[in-house]
């Protein structure tokens, strides 16, 4: 979770994310450290500290920090499942990629995620593009806003990243990176698209697509939940990084990965119904009128057949422990008085339809368990 305060500061210098929303401190050691805001930037300094083989292919999951205004879907603390791979700038190794992603959404059953497909180029197409960009806001500095006017003095590219409604218009008539390719930059991409459509991994190209930090080069992508409110929405992100690893004073060596993030992942999986889950927390109750003993044993014995199970407590009478039952919406009623202590069976009522039948307490599990699975 901690991290040396200089990695993320030169992965981010321009970036909201380090310069406004990282968690700094000084530890007792005297030594600068970040909340890590996010997992790129660790993986690739412990690249260049360890040098592995390339290719390097890791994956995480774990905490990120980020001192964001705090609402539905953004939050101060959220997880990342990631994968970075480092050592190769072939564009299969962008596919190999996000496919990954694109059949990780797939295989939750999410069905309204849509990928987003950007190229920012590379050192050789940078300098162009920015410049194109500088002049276009420069022309319109007056209809921009304080801050776009701020980040534009640091990188114009940020500019094109403004969520604020006032320059919504002049970012959408902005120079598109994509007009200002490199040759070799160019094919790359086109070779990115070309491995796409042969898996069969729908996307659509985003021209204006920036990303949140400043390291990317070439492939950038983004899945946009539909499912999710608009600002929000993404539900994983990333793309090339191929000079950080250079940048971190490492051997120059290309990267790729990317981030979900899990809460987006499962509000999605919320609002698209992806995992259907009944409403009731609980499938079968017991209750023992007599001395408890049964409760127990059967509560215990249930939940190790994986049936959702549970009791009263403290000697209530059958009255208030049926209330229980039918206020914990278990749909089963498994009752145990002196009769069934006296016969070694198990009446078990079902709730819905008040049908009930006496089952011996030897095949009582077993009985309840396929009842809760032909459902
Ligand atoms: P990111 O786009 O900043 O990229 O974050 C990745 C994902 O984390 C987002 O798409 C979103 O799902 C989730 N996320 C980000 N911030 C929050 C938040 N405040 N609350 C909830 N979820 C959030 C990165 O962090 C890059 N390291 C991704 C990457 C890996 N690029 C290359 N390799």
């Amino acid at each position: 979770m901690f991290e040396h305060y200089e990695v993320f500061a030169r992965v981010g210098a321009s970036t909201d994310i380090v310069r406004k929303e990282m968690y700094e401190f000084e530890d007792r050691g005297g030594r600068h450290l970040a909340l890590r805001p996010e997992g790129t930037g660790s993986v690739v300094r412990a690249f260049v500290e360890h040098r592995p083989t390339t290719p390097w292919k890791v994956w995480y999951v774990a905490p990120n920090f980020r001192a964001e205004a705090p609402q539905a879907g953004r939050y101060r603390q959220h997880f990342q499942l990631g994968v970075e791979a480092l050592g190769s700038d072939d564009p299969d190794l962008d596919v190999e990629v996000i496919t990954l992603l694109a059949r990780f959404y797939e295989a939750l059953r999410l069905t309204r995620v849509r990928l987003l497909l950007n190229s920012l180029g590379d050192r050789a197409s940078r300098p162009s593009y920015l410049d194109a960009l500088r002049t276009y806001f420069e022309a319109h500095r007056g209809s921009l806003s304080k801050q776009s006017l701020e980040t534009l003095e640091i990188n114009p590219l940020r500019v094109l990243d403004s969520k604020r409604p006032e320059d919504q218009e002049i970012v959408a008539g902005a120079p598109v990176m994509v007009d200002h390719l490199s040759a070799e930059a160019a094919q790359h991409f086109e070779r990115v698209r070309a491995g796409l459509e042969r898996l069969g991994v729908a996307y659509e190209l985003a021209p204006r697509l920036v990303r949140g930090l400043d390291y990317y080069t070439r492939t950038t992508f983004e899945f946009a939940a539909d499912a999710l409110d608009a600002s929000q929405n993404a539900a994983g992100g990333g793309g090339r990084y191929d000079g950080l690893a250079e940048q971190m004073g490492g051997p120059p060596t290309p990267g790729i990965g990317f981030g979900a993030g899990i809460e987006r992942i499962l509000a999605a999986c919320d609002a698209e119904d992806a995992f259907p889950v009944s409403a009731a927390a609980v499938d079968a109750f017991v209750i023992d009128v007599v001395d408890g003993t049964q409760a127990l044993e059967l509560t215990h014995e249930l939940r190790a057949a994986d049936v959702r199970a549970d009791r009263a407590f403290d000697g209530r009478s059958m009255r208030s422990q049926m209330k229980q039952a039918d206020r914990a919406g278990a749909r089963l009623a498994l009752i145990v008085g002196e009769q069934e202590v006296a016969d070694g069976t198990v009446t078990v009522r079902d709730l819905e339809s008040s049908q009930q039948e006496v089952v011996a307490r030897a095949d009582v599990v077993a009985h309840v368990r396929k009842q809760v699975e032909d459902r």
